[in-house]
């Protein structure tokens, strides 16, 4: 039995547990990854605080890329050796939401994402006292193999750096697909982004990349200024100082921006990015909150100032064809990269990376194998 080192979460609250766990080989219509690169999300932290529950025990992780090390039955997309990226939100091909292009919608991805295991009900994982662990969003990234269905993987040229396809898995794709799909910002439009941590700096380089001419970047930590700014943004307001709804009507000339983004997950920052909305505005919400969080907004103002607010899921994207135009934009020079990696870890450190991250220290860090 293949045996793999793996960062466990026994129970919420706790730290994450490194030990080397057995890896059931692929079954019909699975492939077996060798991890090359694991992304550090706030998403995972908010199942290991518990604010998001997961039956445990579960390895966590969700952005990552890897090596196909064996195929199931069946499986004909992907052979041994081909590089992947994992989609955190595996996606059947067949049903509506996935026929409409909302392949983050499809019922498949979100039920594994709730039970923790593969399609059949069953888990992959075992701990050396041979109980079952649970798998996190179909993935678990933070093994240094995992197996998951075909249909959670996509293929990538080999010669993109294995560590950059990472970064583009989850933290990319949602900011950008914000910008891109789930917005629709044209040139020449302002905009507002709450958060300039790993989500909101590409949702920053997703405005820049579409030619929004006013890029506000907002956040209560003035040390990410620097990093915002090099994304594109174009101006920074730092909310522990200053009521960033007044700040940007400021910046506007009164009248608000055409489109406001919250990266962060907590009610204040939606309902500041709504209220700093122009007439007919839009508000996009990607930032994960607690489960039972609830936020207030001034309902009257989607009618008489016909603004839209909406959630976005994985950049409303369709990871199959856009993390590949993702991966051209950056061979084009339209996307960085290298920009956004803080710093790398080894697997063994990784709680001390959540602690580097819960301090804000970090933009995107990720875990590397050799
Ligand atoms: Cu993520």
């Amino acid at each position: 039995m293949p045996t793999a080192l793996a960062a466990v979460l026994y129970e919420s609250k706790k730290p994450l547990v490194i030990e080397e766990v057995e890896v059931l080989p692929p079954q019909v219509g699975e492939v077996m990854v060798r991890m090359k690169a694991a992304g550090i999300c706030h998403s995972d932290l908010h199942v290991m605080k518990g604010d998001l529950p997961m039956p445990c025990p579960i390895i966590l992780g969700h952005e990552g890329a890897g090596v196909v090390e064996a195929i199931g039955e069946g499986v004909t997309s992907v052979a041994p050796g081909d590089h992947v990226i994992p989609i955190w939100r595996a996606s059947c091909g067949r049903c509506d939401f996935c026929l409409n292009g909302r392949p983050a919608l499809c019922d498949m991805g979100t039920a594994m994402r709730f039970t923790g295991t593969m399609p059949d009900g069953q888990t992959r994982f075992r701990n050396p006292r041979g109980d079952c662990i649970r798998h996190y969003a179909g993935v678990s990234t933070f093994s240094s193999l995992s197996t998951m269905p075909e249909a959670a993987v996509v293929k990538i040229d080999p010669e993109f750096p294995l560590w950059k396809a990472a970064l583009i898995s989850c933290g990319v794709i949602t900011g950008v697909g914000a910008v891109v799909y789930a917005a629709g910002v044209t040139a020449g439009s302002s905009v507002a982004v709450f958060g300039a941590g790993g989500i909101g700096l590409n949702i920053i380089q997703g405005a820049r990349m579409v030619s929004a001419v006013q890029i506000i970047a907002v956040d209560k930590v003035a040390s990410k200024e620097a990093h915002a700014r090099q994304m594109g943004a174009t101006h920074f307001v730092d909310s522990s100082l200053s009521d960033p709804v007044q700040a940007i009507r400021d910046l506007t000339g009164g009248r608000g921006v055409d489109y406001a983004f919250e990266a962060i997950g907590q009610p204040q920052p939606i309902e500041q990015a709504y209220d700093s909305l122009k007439k007919g505005g839009t508000c996009v919400v990607s930032g994960i909150c607690r489960g039972d969080a609830r936020a207030a907004i001034n309902v009257n103002q989607l009618v008489y100032a016909e603004k839209t607010l909406k959630g976005t899921l994985y950049g409303s994207a369709r990871p199959r064809v856009d993390l590949i135009r993702l991966m051209n934009l950056h061979r084009s020079g339209h996307l960085q990269l290298d920009e956004l990696l803080t710093r790398t870890y080894r697997l063994d450190q990784i709680n001390e990376a959540y602690a580097a991250l819960e301090r804000g220290e970090v933009a995107r860090s990720l875990i590397v194998w050799d």
